[in-house]
């Protein structure tokens, strides 16, 4: 049954203080919750309301007292008290069993310690209590354990008091100055140790940093260090915001079900974005460090000290705190830059990875039957809901305000935000609220984007006018239905659009009746189904650019001959528009290039794209990262997404046959680049050379796609003289996909190499699982992922090594996974099944991979089919993965 946005009642009571003692132990944990209960004047009288999951209650007294007779019921969700006082003190103990936790959700075990997972609702695992984002409640926390096992103690806030007892064991005493609610609860009991750094915050105070990782991962941890540091001054200086407590702390753990969690004053974390060292982590790994540990840092005003009253409202912080991080992450890059077009360029490297990222994920996600808005209307598991909608729609929702706003405006909107609500467990329209009386604008007709699920398309037509000079471009826009949502209306969509001239130089904007000259790029915002704007004071027809900087998440649709986009490629001066260019030149070729296949055609490719492609590569004026991006084909989820019907196995081939054949064609310019690109002096993971070393790869890739001797004597050679991960990794990704006997080498090297390390062994798990060959020759995938699984480092239970192998596997790999026998599905459908007896969650990511399966043709669908009612009929499946399959295929 889903649970309604709209049936939203605030709690009789709420909590006013909390104090937890922990007694820890592996199989038998004791839990003491001594709860201050307050009634909430606000809501309509009724019981004490305590969720519970999985519990064993040992007592509870009320006031100090046995419950009399019928005053506490158990429900399906846990507890119910009647009182009659405004004030009720519960003792609550409950005991439970870390050890046997597979879910990696509440308090469990990893490699000896103890850790926990709250959000959303991990806290019920622990202890009875109100388990919801709008109670919140002062916490303190004493945490009693073996002292030779878990001799470091952790928990929110500031550390009180810290003792020895007998029988080796130990204790530590904890308390949090802030309210929170309950799903920011952390604690940690392991054997750790911590990097530490003292910094002073902007009003002079002096704050411990801590990094907390096993003893043998402490080379690994100075770049999480330094990326907090840069986070800490970023939220000073770009929003005014400190950090509020006088310690810090992350603390990294190898199972974990999601990249990180902001638990107040103690964030814990994936190691996978924690440890990285130039020996063990690619340039990649460096930039998600970078970002996961500014997410989470950032979390500490949006989402702590605002909190969401609910979980509808997730995208209030998530959508808010993704798009934090990402203006973060692109001042980061452009730090370096040495002018205003080297830093534009930067910031657009990392907006074109944001946009990659939403059309790989997102869009596919808004096309299926788990589509829903960023704000969703009902849900069924709150876990389902941690989606690519509510965090990367969600942030360019908040990207959108900013465009619509401009920087002052906007921040004035977030400081009216914190100045009304800090404290506060609050909703979307709270903020966005702030937003509207900060700038004196109505954004009732914005509200939409909350509301409304599925992607826009918006259409461009322009008309030039040559005898009046002007040019009149008309937007209109339309948001095909979603499930549940029929019919849908206008949304308010800011484009920025610019005039390119003849000679490639952008035209100064004027808009009829205005007097000129006007910028070059303006933003136009439409809020009906269609409107028109005319441009005037033009000698020439211009080449419109629109949507720059990809000012909204919609597809547009726009006839623009190839002339035009190879003309875009070489001149659009938004890099954004003009990577995007090449994107859409790309797409058409694959898409045609991908009918050809599947008639049985022959496959080539257009002389004027390879042209235009060419004159990227060989320009060595832009800077190295751009270039990458632009060499860099659209995702294969994407393009799948844009077949319709969607067939893997012809995009393949035509995917296949794009590399190889410009590989071919441009050998030696390929060559050039790479051998002049090569990164000298000691590794530091900094945005030119990373640039640098991302283009080198992707050279690499096409030569080796092209398949001479020569290119895979390179590849060899970057694999075993490579100085850093970045290198060895993206040579190893060449040689993976070749058929040269120098694959299984590079292969044996690199596991022998890292055999006893864990998040290295990932790459080496996902790469095969991913991988497919240039040649004709068709590998066994299935057949690698399921020998794979058979490795002693293989471990169905350790969240990352499910995401590496089967999620490479079910993901990534999709010409592989839907192979015509149909074994990817019954493969699947059993591993889907397997992990869900343990860990619902990573069984419902899994599960995830088949939902989109209408957009195939017949005969796949027909394929499908069978496996999803399978895992739907699946006896005691859980409620996570019944909502994706019971969606799938309703
Ligand atoms: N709040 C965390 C973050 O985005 C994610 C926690 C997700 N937890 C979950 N059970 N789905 O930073
Ligand atoms: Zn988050």
């Amino acid at each position: 049954t889903p649970i309604l946005r709209s049936a939203y009642q605030p709690l009789a009571y709420t909590v006013a203080t909390v104090d937890l003692d922990f007694h820890l132990d592996p199989k038998a944990t004791q839990v003491t919750s001594r709860l201050q209960c307050v009634r909430n004047e606000d809501a309509p009288a009724g019981p004490i309301v305590l969720f519970g999951d999985t519990l064993e209650l040992v007592s509870l007294t009320i006031d100090g007292a046995a419950p009399a007779d019928g005053q506490l019921r158990h429900t399906d969700s846990g507890l119910e008290i009647d009182v009659s006082a405004d004030s009720v003190a519960l003792e609550i103990v409950t005991r439970i069993d870390p050890s046997a936790n597979l879910t990696l959700s509440g308090l469990y075990q990893s490699r000896g310690g103890f850790f926990t997972q709250c959000e959303a609702e991990g806290f019920r695992r622990i202890t009875y209590f109100p388990d919801r984002p709008d109670v919140m409640a002062r916490f303190t926390v004493r945490l009693e354990a073996d002292a030779a096992t878990c001799p470091v103690l952790l928990s929110n806030g500031n550390l009180l008091e810290t003792g020895a007892l007998p029988n080796g064991r130990h204790f530590a005493r904890w308390e949090d100055p802030f309210l929170k609610p309950s799903y920011l609860f952390a604690l940690v009991a392991a054997d750790l140790k911590a990097l530490e750094r003292k910094v002073d915050t902007m009003s002079g105070r002096e704050v411990l940093l801590q990094v907390w990782v096993e003893a043998r991962d402490l080379d690994r941890v100075s770049h999480a260090m330094d990326s907090l540091v840069h986070s800490l001054r970023w939220d000073e200086e770009v929003f005014g915001l400190e950090l509020d407590l006088d310690r810090f702390m992350i603390v990294a753990v190898s199972d974990f079900n999601m990249g990180a969690m902001e638990n107040k004053g103690l964030n814990i974390f994936n190691t996978k974005y924690v440890l990285a060292n130039p020996d063990t982590g690619t340039d990649l790994d460096f930039e998600n460090v970078e970002s996961v540990v500014a997410h989470e840092y950032f979390h500490n005003w949006t989402g702590n000290r605002v909190t969401c009253r609910d979980w509808f409202q997730l995208t209030l912080k998530e959508g808010l705190t993704v798009f934090r991080d990402q203006q973060f992450t692109a001042d980061m890059m452009a730090r370096a830059s040495d002018s205003p077009a080297a830093a534009a360029s930067a910031r657009a490297v990392t907006r074109i990875a944001n946009v990659r990222g939403l059309r790989a994920g997102q869009f596919p996600e808004d096309a299926g039957p788990m589509a829903h808005p960023i704000r969703p209307d009902s849900y069924q598991e709150i876990n389902n809901f941690y989606t690519a909608t509510v965090y990367q729609k969600g942030a360019e929702v908040i990207r959108m305000l900013l465009t619509l706003l401009g920087r002052e405006g906007f921040r004035n909107g977030m400081d009216l935000y914190f100045s009304y609500h800090d404290g506060q467990a609050v909703t979307c329209d709270d903020f966005v609220g702030c937003m509207a009386e900060a700038n004196g604008v109505d954004l009732d007709l914005f509200m939409r984007w909350y509301s409304q699920a599925g992607t826009p398309h918006l259409k461009a037509e322009g008309a030039w006018d040559a005898a009046a000079g002007s040019y009149t471009l008309t937007l209109s826009q339309h948001t095909p239905p979603t499930a549940g949502q029929p019919d849908k209306l206008p949304l308010h969509i800011p484009v920025a659009v610019g005039l390119i001239g003849p000679d490639g130089a952008d035209l100064p904007l004027v808009l009829a009746g205005e007097a000129g000259p006007g910028d070059t790029t303006r933003v136009l915002e439409l809020k009906e189904a269609s409107r028109s704007w005319t441009f005037t004071g033009l000698s020439a027809e211009p080449v419109p650019s629109l949507l720059r900087g990809f000012s909204a998440p919609v597809i547009l649709d726009i006839a623009e001959s190839d002339e035009r986009l190879a003309f875009r490629m070489a001149f659009d001066a938004d890099p954004f528009n003009r990577w995007d260019a090449g994107q859409r030149y790309m797409e058409r070729v694959i898409l045609a290039l991908a009918a050809d296949a599947a008639a049985g055609r022959p496959l080539e490719v257009p002389q004027a794209f390879g042209h235009a492609f060419r004159a990227l590569l060989i320009d060595d004026s832009l800077d190295a990262a751009f270039v990458a991006e632009a060499l860099a084909l659209p995702s294969e989820a994407y393009l799948l997404d844009r077949l319709q019907p969607a067939d893997p196995a012809p995009l393949r081939a035509a995917l296949i046959h794009l590399t190889r054949a410009l590989g071919l064609a441009m050998k030696a310019d390929f060559l050039s680049r790479y051998l002049d690109l090569e990164v000298d002096g000691e590794y530091r993971y900094h945005p030119l050379d990373a640039g640098k070393r991302a283009l080198r790869n992707q050279c690499l890739r096409y030569l080796t796609a092209a398949g001479s001797a020569t290119a895979i004597d390179l590849a060899t050679k970057q694999f075993e003289h490579a100085g850093n991960m970045t290198e060895r990794y993206g040579a190893l990704a060449a040689l993976v996909q070749s058929d040269a006997p120098a694959r299984v080498g590079a292969l044996e090297a690199f596991h022998q190499r890292y055999m006893g390390d864990a998040l290295v062994l990932d790459k080496w798990f996902q790469l095969q699982a991913g991988a497919w060959r240039w040649s004709d020759a068709a590998p066994d995938t299935l057949a690698q992922v399921q020998a794979l699984m058979a490795n002693p480092a293989f471990s169905l239970s350790n969240p990352n090594k499910v995401y590496a192998l089967l999620g490479g596997y079910f993901k990534a790999n999709p010409a592989e996974f839907h192979r015509a026998d149909g074994a990817g599905y019954a493969f699947w459908a059993e591993q889907v099944i397997a992990l869900d007896r343990n860990n619902p969650q990573v069984a419902s990511r899994m599960a995830r991979a088949l939902e989109g399966w209408r957009k195939f043709t017949p005969e796949i669908q027909a394929r499908i089919r069978p496996a999803l009612e399978k895992v739907a009929a699946t006896e005691g499946i859980s409620p996570d993965v019944a909502e994706i399959v019971g969606k799938a295929l309703s």
